[in-house]
């Protein structure tokens, strides 16, 4: 078999813009230089810019091959943007550069040797290691980044210093195994990389100065901060949680806790009939059992607004005839004289296991 195309080239440099028209001719000529001598080309990705960038590109690429813009409709965000370019193109490194000049592209080929020399699966342009700088950035924002690199440590796996990094080179077959497992949101590419892969990835990491912005503005804002935390979060979550059946398991055992404490409130201040209290309590945990397994165990799937209704209603569907089930297997067995509690057990697990496969099938089904 022929190896896998690549398109002739061995690196692919990813350019994500938006309004940065003023930028895109130095970028274009810093990278002619930095990659002389490498098979390259150079993939912007535009997310609808209003200031014309991606028909600057245009003209400044013209009767090129090895410059593309790709156009997105809307603002998409810095994350997806990245990894739309990387799975855009065949070559076998690729490599993240801002696309307002504030990353030396000098750097880009050490950045590509290490990689494609395999001395790393991801090699690091760090304003955090030795002989690395921030530039001259404002106390404020220095704090930010400094308190969200040290947050990142909760959650990191490779010991790298700068992990907030937008300027980086990385193997495409890394990122093309990983892609079911990013969040793709807000800007931090390179962190959900990382915090994504089973195996830590290796990482080398090589200094460089971060240049000031001359043209255009940062989109750097408070929404971004907001998804990096949410991005934190998911990561711990998706550490600290076991997997889906153990969760499933775990939820309908509590259950059983908020089963007895509605039943002892009816029965006691409600003054309830047992039957009747009962059925509420029988109604109430199934409920908690919805909301805690729809915002935990099924979180990847999770219901809201009206389709969450729908999904209580088919929930105890599934669990009546769980109930049923489970009341079924009891008696047979029961009849063909196996011990009381044997019978039991055998058929709170039929049940339990209805419960879990056909809420995964209807009520969080893909
Ligand atoms: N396509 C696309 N879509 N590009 C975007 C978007 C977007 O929604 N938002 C920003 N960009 C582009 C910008 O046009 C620029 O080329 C690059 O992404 C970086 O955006 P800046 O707004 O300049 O970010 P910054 O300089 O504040 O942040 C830099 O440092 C951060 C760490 O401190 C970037 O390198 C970040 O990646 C890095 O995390
Ligand atoms: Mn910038």
């Amino acid at each position: 078999m022929a190896a896998p195309s690549t398109g002739g080239y061995e690196f692919a440099v990813i350019v994500p813009t938006y309004n940065e028209a003023d930028n895109v001719e130095r970028i274009i000529d810093g990278l002619d230089t930095a990659l002389a001598g490498i098979r390259s080309e150079v993939i912007f990705v535009d997310d609808w810019s209003r200031d014309g960038t991606a028909e600057r590109i245009g003209e400044l690429a013209k009767g090129r091959s090895d410059i593309r813009v790709l156009r997105r409709f809307g603002r998409n965000g810095l994350a997806s943007a990245v990894i739309e370019g990387m799975m855009a193109t065949m070559a076998p490194v690729v490599a993240v550069i801002d696309g307002d000049g504030q990353h030396d592209e000098r750097l880009l080929p050490r950045l590509f040797s290490m990689v494609r020399g395999g001395s790393a699966d991801v090699a690091i342009g760090s304003r955090y290691c030795q002989n690395g700088s921030t530039g001259n950035w404002d106390s404020f924002r220095l704090k930010c980044s400094r308190a969200a690199t040290n947050l990142s440590r909760l959650v990191l796996q490779s010991p790298v210093s700068d992990p907030m990094s937008g300027f980086f080179a990385v193997r495409r077959d890394k990122v093309e195994a990983l892609l079911p497992r990013l969040s793709g949101r807000g800007f931090k590419i390179l962190f959900d990389l990382l915090t994504s892969s089973p195996e830590p990835l290796r990482a080398v990491e090589l200094p460089f100065e971060f240049r000031t912005r001359t043209a255009g503005e940062s989109k750097l804002g408070a929404g971004v901060a907001l998804d990096y935390l949410v991005t934190i979060a998911d990561r711990l979550i998706r550490r600290y949680v076991p997997p889906r059946p153990v969760m499933f398991a775990i939820v309908g055992t509590l259950g059983l806790g908020v089963h007895l404490a509605v039943l002892k409130a009816a029965l006691g201040w409600g003054g309830l009939s047992f039957g009747a209290a009962q059925t509420v309590a029988v109604l109430a945990a199934i409920a908690f059992n919805f909301l805690v397994n729809n915002s935990i165990t099924f979180r990847d799937r999770r219901l809201k607004g009206l389709r969450m209704l729908a999904g209580l209603a088919s929930f105890y569907a599934v669990c009546g005839l769980g109930a049923l089930a489970n009341i079924g297997t009891g008696v047979v067995l029961f009849a063909e004289h196996h011990g009381w509690w044997a019978a039991g057990v055998a058929g709170a697990a039929v049940g339990s296991v209805w419960n879990f496969a056909a809420s995964m099938l209807v009520t969080w089904r893909r």
